[in-house]
């Protein structure tokens, strides 16, 4: 499938139900640059443990994320080649959807066994400026017993699926919409997760 046709299908999932489940967003080849560069930057000690909240809020909270991350920056060929596929989608939705996304941030993130994600949304308390959430993983012959599942639910919070993070695997919700929690993995779990963001203070669509 071609990057606009892709985009074209996420806008139109983004626009009736607010969520879409991809099992090919990334090229195989380049989920594998990606999971490289991650464990490069493990090695190196360039991952830190995420940290809860925004602003003099954050805090570290290995209770509710047991996550260690490291921001993308664009600059290596991997993930030069993984922002154009992002910027490609963000023009999209903004053509065809008029939501106004700015710009995106995207993180890797590296669950050891055992950890977890609480539910949670991906907007902050104070600031509203993510708008449509994108989490790429990197794992390869992922099975359901080895947990680190995504669950996604509706604003109601009724459970509306669970995601293999399966090398290539997408997932792409409005973030204000959709409480989700990543169950305690059993093996080591690589993701990119991205938002892309609104100016800050834009209203929400009614
Ligand atoms: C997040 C998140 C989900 C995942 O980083 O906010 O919810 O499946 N990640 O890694
Ligand atoms: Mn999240």
């Amino acid at each position: 499938m071609s990057t606009e046709n892709r985009a074209s299908r996420i806008a139109d999932a983004l626009c009736s139900v607010g969520w879409i489940s991809l099992a090919t967003f990334i090229e195989a080849d380049l989920a594998v640059a990606l999971r490289r560069e991650l464990h490069t930057l493990d090695q190196q000690d360039a991952l830190t443990p995420a940290l809860i909240g925004k602003g003099p809020r954050q805090r570290l909270r290995a209770d509710i994320r047991g996550d260690r991350t490291a921001w993308l920056d664009g600059a290596s060929p991997a993930q030069a080649r993984l922002f154009v596929q992002l910027e490609a989608l963000r023009d999209h939705l903004n053509r065809t959807l008029f939501i106004g996304l700015e710009d995106f941030e995207a993180h890797y993130a590296l669950y050891p066994p055992g950890a977890h994600y609480q539910r949670h949304v991906d907007s902050f308390q104070d600031d509203n400026a993510r708008r449509v959430s994108l989490v790429i993983y990197l794992n390869d012959a992922w099975r359901r017993t080895d947990g680190g599942l995504l669950r996604l639910y509706t604003p109601q919070s009724r459970l509306i699926d669970e995601i293999l993070p399966e090398s290539g695997h997408a997932v792409c919700f409005l973030s204000e919409n959709f409480p989700h929690e990543v169950t305690p993995a059993r093996r080591e779990r690589a993701s990119i997760a991205c938002w892309f963001r609104v100016r800050p203070d834009t209203p929400l669509p009614l």
